[in-house]
Order: C-alpha cells, then structure tokens, then sequence
C-alpha cells in the first residue's frame, strides 16, 4: 500500500495542496488551489489551508490520511515562523505549528517552503543521490534556499537575503523582481549571477540547482550565468513545494530514511 502524506505549498499568491506518495514522490491526487488570502495573516491562511486539507484527507477507502506537511515562506524554528518576507507580518514570532494542528485536527509539520523544495529535488530530482554540499534555490516572487550536505538538510538558510549592493539579493534575482524591472532573460542574469558568484565565495557549493516557475525556460538565462559550479534547473518544477513538504512529514515521522 502506498504511503501518503498531504503537501501544502504556501505561496505570496496561492496556497496549493495534494495527497503525495512519499515512495514516488508524486502527486496521487489532484492539485487543489486557492488564492492566499489579503492581507495573509495567520488566521486568513490558516482558515484557508484547513479547507483544503479537509477535502484531501479522506480517501475513497474510508482511510483518512494522518500526515501533514506544510511549506510557508518564512523562517520555521521549532514550530514558530520567525520571519514574513511575503506574507503579513502577524507571522513573526508565531506558533504557527499547533495553530495549522488545531484548525487540522491532528499534528502538522511545518518547513520553510524552499528547504520543503530542495528536499524534493534531492530525494527525486535533480539533486537525487548527490552527496556534497548542494544548494537548491527557488526563484519566484522571493529567492529561497535549501542547503544540503551529503543529502541532509541545514534549515533556513535565507540566502535570498543576502546583502548585495546595500540590499536583500532577491529584490534583483528573483523572477518577481525581472518581471517587475522589464528586463530581458540576459540582463537579468547578471543579476542572477552576481547573487550565485556572491554565495559561491561564502559556502562553495558541489552543485547549484535553479528551481521555481522559471526552471521550465532555463535555457534563455543559464547560458549567460558565469559562476564556475555545476549548475541545473530542478526537475519537479512547480510541484517541488508540494512534494517536499509532505515528504518532511514523512521523514520527521520516520516514514522515509533521512
Ligand atoms: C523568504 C524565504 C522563502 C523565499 C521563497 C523569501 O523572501 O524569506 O523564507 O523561502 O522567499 O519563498
């Protein structure tokens, strides 16, 4: 029987919810969606994710699944978001753990949303059996980071904040930010580039894996990148968010080797 977990993915513009099968890491159910409640404090998102958790929790055999992993964009220490880069800032120094379990009615694991990412792309993408010091950066409306060493993940790393020329990197290296600045694919990848060589200088990475909406057309900015480090789009794309989180569910419950 397969095992299954449900993945949230909490995002600047929508929060997305499936049942995923922790051995395929794959979606077994329908993506649900809805729009991130504005402004997006606590209990709006809260209030929201419980609805569509509620609508994926049953199954067709009468089984009701028991795991629950959530992806937020915002530092999660011991079960409290610690910082709302974009979302409200009702998030700071929030239980936000037992709150998501008391709206869900059973225990949640909450995760940063790019650390949830990159531990999809490290058990079934692009970073699969890669051992070594590997960084996975989700590139939408903020830049997140998922920091691995030989597949074990250091949580929170933040490298989107990053002070680059007197500000947060991600105001320039993010997709949000090139949209935002009408610029073309290459010269936004001067931008990308000086965020990437910036990191490089500080943790030396063995691989560097480029995720987010922006993946799917890496080939109109990865030819323009120049940081000397093995450089890959990630391969679950969108459904990374999803995935990860409900595959840290599993691997805090002990349902899947860490
Ligand atoms: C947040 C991170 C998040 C990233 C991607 C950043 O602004 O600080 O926590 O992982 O955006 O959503």
């Amino acid at each position: 029987m397969a095992r299954l977990a449900i993945g949230v993915d909490i995002g600047g513009t929508g929060i997305k919810v499936a049942l995923v099968d922790l051995d395929r890491g794959a979606f077994a159910s329908e993506r649900l969606r809805v729009r991130t409640p504005q402004p997006a404090t606590p209990q709006a998102v809260i209030a929201a994710t419980a609805g569509l958790v509620e609508r994926l929790r049953r199954l067709p055999d009468g089984r009701a699944v028991a795991l629950v992993g959530i992806g937020i964009p915002s530092v999660v220490m011991h079960g409290a978001t610690k910082s709302a880069a974009n979302i409200d800032d009702g998030w700071i120094g929030f239980a936000a753990e037992p709150a998501f379990g008391a709206a869900l009615g059973l225990p949640v694991a909450l995760v940063n949303d790019a650390d949830a990412a990159g531990l999809a792309e490290m058990r079934f993408g692009a970073g699969r059996g890669r051992d070594g010091v590997v960084l996975v950066l989700t590139i939408g409306t903020g830049v997140g980071s998922g920091l691995f060493v030989d597949g074990r993940l250091v949580p929170n790393t933040e490298l989107g904040h990053l002070q680059i020329r007197g500000r947060d990197a991600e105001r320039r290296s993010s997709a949000v930010a090139r949209q935002r600045r009408h610029l073309s694919w290459k010269r936004w990848a001067k931008d990308l580039d000086e965020h990437l060589d910036t990191i490089d200088r500080l943790l030396s990475p063995d691989l560097i894996i480029l995720g987010g909406g922006i993946s799917k057309v890496a080939d109109r900015f990865l030819p323009y990148l120049s940081v000397g480090r093995p450089i890959e789009p990630a391969q679950l794309l969108n459904d990374a968010g999803i995935v990860g989180a409900a595959l840290f569910a599993g691997e805090r419950a002990g349902e899947v080797p860490l």
